[in-house]
């Protein structure tokens, strides 16, 4: 682990704006990308820098969230970098919101809601014709009064011209369909409705179970030998079988024929968030 990077002074100036006077905590800094929370007085928000390959990512973060109603942003350049400033969301992740049930049957009456809210924080972006392209356990975040999401840097609204160039983000909550465009291009792939309700069902399987949605292993795949490519294109071939172990069947029993069917097939997030709702516990 190298060391931390640090937080242009731009950044810390529009921070102050919002909060006051503001001491940072560092979150995270991995491939270029780094985020802190910066509390003051008044406010607390991120602030997130893009550098190298990152920095026109986090631009595009940047104006996503300009466009995305319920967001803002200011955003600017330091150098090569590019940060912005955004509210911090108070509240757990949709994998902290799980922990209780991973653990046993007592936590599952606020997993469930949890899980209906991250439906429902999806369905409203889809409902605006975005797609948020990257969800994972750690991008929902269940605030007092509803889920936000975060991480927008992969997210585009139908519509408009996409990105150059779609490798995919996290390679285990790909839908089938979206990993063979990618396998086989041509590029510019584009992220859709449907394929977000299948990371959206394999975020909450993930979060229920413990582990990502597909048996690799069931399937004689090496994960490390593979490597996230290998992972993609036998994603690809929609062949591979889902993980075994099955500690909540009634929320599986919803979530499994969403990720075994195909995009025409699979229901909208609205409709996982109402099939969600009605599980009995
Ligand atoms: N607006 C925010 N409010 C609260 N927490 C945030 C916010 N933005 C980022 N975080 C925290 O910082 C972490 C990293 O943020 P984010 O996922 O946007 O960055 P990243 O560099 O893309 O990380 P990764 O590569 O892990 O996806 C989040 O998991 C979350 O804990
Ligand atoms: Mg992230």
């Amino acid at each position: 682990m190298g060391e931390f990077a640090s937080c242009p002074p731009e950044a810390v100036k529009a921070a102050e704006a919002v909060c006051g006077p503001v001491e940072l905590k560092e979150i995270t800094d991995r491939r270029g990308s780094a985020v802190w929370k910066a509390t003051g007085p008044m406010a607390a928000v991120a602030i997130k820098l893009g550098t190298g390959g990152a920095a026109e990512v986090t631009a595009r973060e940047a104006s996503v969230l300009d466009q995305l109603p319920g967001y803002t942003v200011t955003a600017g350049r330091a150098g090569e970098a590019v940060w912005f400033v955004t509210p911090w969301l108070a509240g757990r992740s949709t994998w902290e919101v799980f922990r209780a049930a991973r653990e046993g049957t007592a936590g599952r009456p606020i997993a469930l809601a949890g899980a209906v809210d991250l439906c429902r924080a999806v369905a409203g972006l889809h409902a605006a014709s975005w797609v948020h392209g990257d969800l994972q356990p750690s991008h929902g975040i269940h605030t007092e009064s509803e889920v936000k999401l975060i991480d927008f840097a992969w997210s585009w609204q139908e519509g408009t011209t996409p990105w150059t160039s779609f490798q995919g983000a996290m390679v285990h909550l790909m839908a089938p369909e979206l990993a063979a465009w990618i396998s086989a291009g041509p590029q510019p792939v584009k992220t859709s409705p449907a394929a977000e309700v299948y990371a959206l069902s394999g975020v909450l399987w993930t979060c229920a179970t413990g582990d990502w949605p597909l048996d690799y292993q069931g399937a004689g795949i090496d994960r490390k030998e593979a490597g996230p490519d290998g992972l993609r294109d036998a994603i690809a071939t929609g062949k591979l079988p889902l993980a075994p172990a099955t500690p909540w069947p009634e929320l599986q029993d919803v979530l499994r024929p969403v990720l075994l069917s195909g995009p025409a097939d699979r229901p909208t997030a609205a409709d996982l968030g109402d099939t969600l709702a009605a599980v009995s516990m």
